[in-house]
């Protein structure tokens, strides 16, 4: 990338924080968040001063992420911004390392999900950690979070307006977290984050960039579970993800 677009790129990024940060009730910059800005700041500077590339990848530490999502968390609180409250046990928030160079964004919490507040706990989570165990790594190497963070009653679909309530909550992990890849598990979250209603049929099979973010899509583990001929069509996008990442297949 030449250095103007890499200003204009990072000028976009920090109006989209600031946005997101007021969609989801920031109406004040607490000094952390102004640290950011001025980071984003120094960045345009340096590129615009030296004609250095700088990619803006691992300006906090993982305790620093760590506690920027607590603050995300309780921003959200006792969250009533849709209807799924009713019906919720817990939200589920998202779990696994801050620091991890590798997101899964799945659909929304299941039953096993709700009871006990974290994701990819019940059947389908038992796939997924087969999955990260199949890249040589562990659930504690990854983050994982959902698009909805509250159970739909009987874990019908996600609604329109459940997903735009809760899609600037994924977003701004997205950017607290700042992976190098984020793999999108299923049609929501391929459909959320790469905004496009193309099937995860038509969007798995490689790397797509969106808003500076690298996503590969691939099936959800409960459609797996269902249809495990397609396991096999899921590894090669986990095989993407692992070239993307610099990792080898466990021999
Ligand atoms: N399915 C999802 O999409 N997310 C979970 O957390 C569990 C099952």
């Amino acid at each position: 990338m030449d250095i103007r677009s890499e200003v204009l790129e990072i000028i976009s990024d920090t109006k989209e924080y600031l946005m997101l940060l007021r969609e989801t009730g920031v109406e004040e910059i607490a000094s952390s968040h102004r640290t950011e800005v001025r980071n984003k700041k120094q960045e345009v500077r340096q590129v615009a001063e030296s004609g250095k590339q700088v990619t803006g990848q691992g300006a906090d530490t993982p305790e620093q992420k760590a506690g920027r999502l607590d603050e995300l968390r309780n921003r959200i609180g006792d969250c009533q911004r849709c209807k799924l409250w009713k019906g919720r046990k817990n939200i589920v928030f998202g779990t696994g390392n801050p620091g991890a160079r590798l997101l899964f964004v799945g659909e929304g919490p299941g039953e096993e999900e709700d009871r006990q507040g974290k994701p990819f706990v019940g059947k389908a989570g038992e796939l997924l950690t087969k999955m990260i165990g199949a890249m040589n790594l562990t659930r504690d190497d990854v983050y994982i979070a959902n698009v909805i963070k509250c159970r739909p009653p009987q874990n019908r679909n996600p609604e329109e307006d459940e997903i735009s309530a809760c899609r600037p909550f994924l977003y701004e992990q997205i950017v607290i977290i700042d992976p190098q890849v984020i793999c999108a598990l299923g049609t929501f979250a391929a459909q959320t984050l790469l905004e496009t209603r193309s099937r995860i049929s038509e969007l798995r099979g490689r790397v797509h960039e969106k808003r500076g973010y690298k996503i590969v899509p691939t099936f959800h583990p409960a459609y797996l579970l269902r249809n495990p001929q397609e396991k096999r069509r899921s590894w090669e996008d986990l095989q993407i993800v692992m070239q993307e990442l610099g990792l080898k297949e466990k021999k």
